[in-house]
């Protein structure tokens, strides 16, 4: 059965089958999980529902915390994505934080139009518009189409690496506790496979007019 034919129901009989699976390999499964939450991780992923964290990393629950949004976003004005942030860093200690875009995302692609799409989604998409505008150079040389829009994915997951960086909490824990490291990574839909883009270690040089002195 494919995942467009599901029913509500199907997913809370699922529930208790995969609830039980769990159990029969391992009785202690869930006393031990529900004791204790400490991840390494924190996600920043799409919401897209092809992009799932645990399945592709091949990790367990209680071993990301993860946030996910339409293009995954790091918006200065998003109370989410900052007390997820906050969070992360400040309670659970995490060591890294990866931001994983994918090819195909339909939020790119949806930007790289001139097509209003109401409401709150195009204030949501400006943002990478904005990345855009600032890499437009390096994207008209890039071929109109598939090649451009990979592209655009790429440099979207870069852009929230730095906006990551230029936030105080990140500034502060990296300055305290030299960490987290932060990731930019790209998952491939067609193949399944991440592709590191870049990797910033805690004390990374931002351009100064970031760099907050009184932390
Ligand atoms: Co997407």
């Amino acid at each position: 059965m494919t995942a467009q034919h599901q029913t509500v129901e199907a997913l809370l009989r699922q529930n208790h089958e995969w609830a039980a699976e769990r159990v029969r390999h391992d009785a202690e499964y869930f006393s031990r999980l529900a004791a204790i939450q400490t991840p390494k991780f924190l996600w920043i992923g799409c919401s897209d529902s092809r992009v799932p964290a645990n399945q592709i990393t091949g990790t367990e629950p209680g071993e990301i915390f993860v946030h996910r949004n339409v293009a995954n976003l790091v918006v200065h004005t998003d109370l989410n994505v900052l007390s997820v942030l906050e969070f992360a860093i400040g309670q659970l200690k995490v060591e890294h934080i990866i931001v994983c875009g994918h090819y195909g995302c339909g939020g790119v692609a949806a930007a790289m139009t001139r097509q209003s799409y109401g409401g709150v989604l195009n204030k949501w998409l400006r943002n990478i518009k904005d990345v855009y505008r600032l890499h437009e150079p390096a994207l008209l040389a890039c071929a109109e189409g598939e090649a451009r829009a990979r592209l655009l994915v790429e440099l979207t997951v870069r852009e929230q690496v730095l906006n990551l960086a230029k936030t105080a909490t990140l500034q502060r824990s990296w300055r305290a506790d030299h960490r987290p490291t932060l990731h930019g990574w790209v998952y491939g839909l067609e193949d399944g496979l991440i592709k590191p883009l870049l990797t910033m270690e805690p004390g990374h040089d931002l351009h100064e007019i970031y760099q907050y002195e009184n932390l």
